[in-house]
């Protein structure tokens, strides 16, 4: 094999053993795999995923490829390659792989471009920077592709803004909107493997720590009810009146970002928009502030207003850059503001990944069968695959519920009877 463009493929023997490891916390998309493996649902199809290159994706990728698929994959994102899992699909899976953590922004595109190279007949994104590539500079490719999914919140708001603006040239499904994605991955996911990346990079207590959580999403909720769990002391700034006011009543403290910024130890933004703690923000912080990302894009921090303002910088650990402000004050930003739960943790773990994937690989099957009927627009999954994906994960956790008596079922029917 040669289309393939990674860090080390000497670093694939231990790529494997952790993907193994991934593989024993994902029992609902191991059955997707066997019953793939016998039924060959995707033979013939090109997918071209643009996912972050983890353990949990190198199962799905497995999966796509035992279904018949030929898979490619690229990064989603410069820093959250994990270099052995690369080398390891290249190894043992054939699969081509696209992805070096550390990559520059040009490589990045560069790896983008390999992916259309390949003339998907779908595309599966994280974040939407494959399909936005391909519907500007690579329209020629177009043609191969009938349908895409995407995984992440970022990814499904840029595409509904593709869709309204009618420039979105095939149907999407929406992963991340399915229940049994953002209610678990968004929430406990994010929740964890936020708090394992600062905690891996920093090794800080969080206990007495002073948290700003920026945004009350479901990735916000998770992060925010989890660091509160390490005894941090939690402020969320909001921008919609709603998830401001469940955050009061989940017990936090919430304020605008110019009164948390003087008051703050740690702040995480989580809420996939431009500039969320700024310049000015900046200007009141305390030394030692740390300040780092867990939304999709690297944007939510004005990063380059804090370089403008720094008299000097240095790394004073992996993954933490110290800016000295002209007063001597330092901020401490974490993995250049990207997020930092796959900078510098492994991201969301394999339990919470199995339903998302699951939903990736039921959602394609579901629209290689039903593409001819849809249309160029980004449809929600189907609730009977979300409901499915809930029954095999209760399965494999040994829980069983209640069944509605013939009764009840009348009952929730009927709207005669009240007190
Ligand atoms: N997004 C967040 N965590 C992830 C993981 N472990 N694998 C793939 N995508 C992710």
């Amino acid at each position: 094999m040669d289309n393939y463009d990674i860090k080390d493929i000497s670093l694939a023997e231990g790529g494997r053993r952790r993907i193994e490891w991934a593989e024993r916390e994902m029992p609902v998309l191991r059955q997707i795999c066997e019953r793939f493996k016998k039924e060959r649902p995707l033979d013939g199809i090109r997918i071209s995923a643009c996912l972050h290159v983890t353990t949990e994706t190198a199962n799905l990728m497995y999966t796509l490829h035992e279904g018949g698929a030929d898979v490619l994959l690229t990064a989603s994102n410069p820093l959250s390659t994990q270099d052995d899992v690369a080398a390891s699909l290249v190894t043992h899976f054939e699969i081509p792989v696209y992805a070096i953590k550390g990559e520059d922004n040009v490589t990045y595109y560069k790896h983008i471009n390999a992916a259309l190279d390949y003339e998907p007949n779908f595309t599966m994104d994280d974040g939407a920077d494959l399909v936005s590539t391909l519907h500007t500079d690579r329209r020629e490719i177009m043609d191969s592709v009938v349908g895409g999914t995407e995984e992440t919140t970022t990814g499904v708001i840029r595409l509904r803004a593709m869709a309204a603006d009618g420039a979105l040239n095939y149907p999407i499904i929406a992963v991340n909107d399915a229940l049994t994605k953002h209610l678990f991955d968004n929430r406990y996911g994010t929740g964890q493997s936020t708090v394992d990346g600062i905690i891996r990079a920093t090794n800080i207590l969080l206990a007495g720590k002073t948290v700003v959580v920026a945004g009350y999403g479901w990735c916000g909720r998770g992060f925010a009810m989890r660091v509160r769990g390490m005894g941090a002391n939690v402020i969320v700034t909001e921008v919609d009146p709603l998830p401001a006011l469940e955050a009061m009543m989940d017990g936090f403290r919430v304020m605008p970002m110019n009164e948390a910024a003087p008051i703050g130890d740690i702040f995480v933004t989580l809420t996939g928009d431009l500039n969320v703690i700024d310049g000015h923000h900046f200007e009141m912080m305390k030394d030692g502030a740390i300040v780092g990302n867990s939304g999709h894009f690297n944007v939510e921090i004005n990063i380059p207003a804090l370089k403008e303002m720094a008299r000097n910088s240095r790394l004073v650990r992996p993954y933490v850059e110290q800016f000295e402000l002209p007063d001597g004050r330092r901020i401490n930003l974490l993995g250049d503001g990207r997020l930092i739960n796959l900078a510098a943790a492994e991201g969301h773990p394999a339990s919470v990944m199995d339903m998302s994937f699951a939903n990736q690989a039921l959602s394609l099957e579901y629209m290689l069968k039903n593409v001819d009927t849809m249309q160029q627009k980004v449809y929600a999954v189907p609730e009977e695959i979300d409901l499915r994906i809930a029954r095999l994960k209760l399965e494999a956790m040994q829980v069983e519920i209640d069944v509605l008596t013939p009764e009840q079922i009348a009952y929730l029917n009927s709207w005669q009877e009240g007190t």
